[in-house]
């Protein structure tokens, strides 16, 4: 069957035909990557029109909210796996049996604990540095260990350098918040599931146990699979560019979490808990929402908005979910940040400057509600999401080294500045 083509007529009349993606579950594209022969190329500011790349991992229609890991609905994920069983289907395709599980969890335990030596990259920053540039630093000082032997294009090289990711993500993340409390850095430990023995390195101290609570767990598991993964993101398509040019994927993941930490992508869940702490009561939500309004104000609501889901975010039914779960485990169903940001949430869905620009919570609206329940300081929010996020990357990373077409990502300009000129042998004269 002839492919199908869309045609481009240029202002000169010249027709270009351009093949016509169908693209799965009715998303279908353009193919433009011709058009460059014709010195010819698109201009789309923050993408809000470009497919980068193929991928298989993750589907998401943002008009009718579906969340799709490998095909797999989020809702159902988070119901029935944990985040080790995201974590090895984001990678190889297929959620794991009994005997792949294991194997699995144990190659990821093996890579728990951090090279003793890394304690000095943590004591050589300030103590009140923020988590996330801790992390990213960390991260990245972790490609000087794991140089030599690692080569992009081996299939298990790649592998190994997953699990190493996802195994010792989890300490990195908590010793970067307890180096800034000044407590000693805690182990992990391997009898622990891996939600669980990052709570445990986040709470317990030489001094004092940390008690497990199943509900706590468990909501912190929905946490980490409802954020490892969300296709071509900011922090995602940073991985993948830093990758394509053959990098350490120490060095990648650590633009993710660089990426990440932006108050517009990772940054929401500590920027929404620091807006409903701002607001404090509930007689000052209507000032907010003006603000949020206000065109000539850059306040934005935070928790609030998504690039991609023109209407609802699957993960924040969840989350919210799991906030009334935690809360009521905890007997916290009076807290009064919770009540404020129902409140708010119940004000912004009524009115209609957020109706018409279908502007619903996020993912992020509740899940700091939840992480400060779960004792978890605001300032370390972003680095549960890059915790969580290390999956999706490195399965992106992952998968662009076995597409059959990998470039390394090059993305073109419009040049918007001075036309040719000349220096001047006089530099005081007038320069316009
Ligand atoms: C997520 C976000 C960056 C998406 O941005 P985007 O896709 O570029 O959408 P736009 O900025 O074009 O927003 C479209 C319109 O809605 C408005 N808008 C979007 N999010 C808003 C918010 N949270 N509060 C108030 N207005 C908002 C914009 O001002 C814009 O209005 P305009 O058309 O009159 O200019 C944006 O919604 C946002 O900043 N949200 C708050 C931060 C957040 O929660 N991020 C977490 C994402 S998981």
């Amino acid at each position: 069957m002839d492919q199908k083509k869309a045609t481009l007529t240029l202002p000169d009349g010249k027709i270009i035909e351009l093949p016509f993606i169908e693209g799965k579950m009715g998303k279908p594209a353009i193919d433009i990557s011709q058009l460059s022969q014709h010195g010819l190329h698109t201009y789309d500011p923050g993408f809000m029109s470009t497919a980068s790349c193929g991928s298989a991992i993750t589907f998401i229609d943002g008009e009718k909210s579906i969340l799709l890991y490998r095909g797999y609905p989020i809702e159902q994920l988070a119901e029935h796996c944990d985040f080790l069983d995201v974590a090895y289907l984001l990678l190889n395709g297929e959620l794991p049996n009994q005997n792949e599980k294991t194997k699995y969890v144990s190659e990821v335990k093996k890579h728990y604990l951090l090279h003793d030596q890394l304690n000095s990259v943590f004591r050589g920053f300030r103590r009140d540095a923020h988590p996330m540039a801790v992390m990213a630093a960390v991260v990245a000082s972790k490609s000087a260990f794991y140089f030599d032997e690692m080569n992009v294009y081996n299939r298990n090289h790649r592998k190994i350098s997953a699990n190493r990711l996802i195994g010792k993500v989890p300490s990195i993340a908590a010793w970067s918040y307890l180096y800034n409390l000044g407590r000693p850095f805690n182990y992990p430990r391997n009898d622990l599931s891996y939600a669980a023995n990052f709570l445990n390195m986040l709470f317990s101290s030489p001094t004092q146990d940390y008690e497990i609570n199943p509900v706590l767990v468990r909501a912190f598991e929905r946490i980490l699979i409802l954020h490892a993964d969300h296709e071509q993101n900011a922090s995602t398509s940073t991985v993948r560019l830093v990758g394509s040019s053959g990098a350490n994927p120490f060095a990648c993941i650590s633009s993710g979490i660089a990426s990440l930490w932006g108050p517009a992508h990772g940054g929401a869940n500590e920027a929404t808990l620091k807006m409903l702490q701002e607001i404090r009561s509930e007689s000052r939500i209507g000032e907010y929402i003006e603000r949020a309004k206000d065109s000539t104000d850059s306040f934005r609501l935070m928790g609030f908005g998504h690039r991609v889901y023109r209407n609802k975010d699957p993960r924040a039914e969840i989350m919210r979910k799991t906030c009334h779960e935690v809360l009521s485990e905890l007997g916290l169903e009076n807290d009064s940040i919770f009540k404020l940001a129902l409140k708010l949430e119940k004000i912004a869905l009524e009115d209609d400057y957020f109706v018409k620009k279908k502007l619903y919570p996020n993912v992020d609206f509740y899940s700091g509600i939840v992480m400060r329940a779960l004792g978890i300081p605001n300032s370390m929010f972003t680095a549960v999401f890059a915790l969580a996020r290390t999956a999706g990357w490195i399965a992106h990373w992952n998968e662009m080294f076995v597409a059959d077409n990998l470039k390394i990502g090059r993305p073109r300009q419009i040049y918007k500045g001075k036309l040719l000129r000349n220096v001047s042998l006089d530099r005081n004269v007038s320069k316009d």
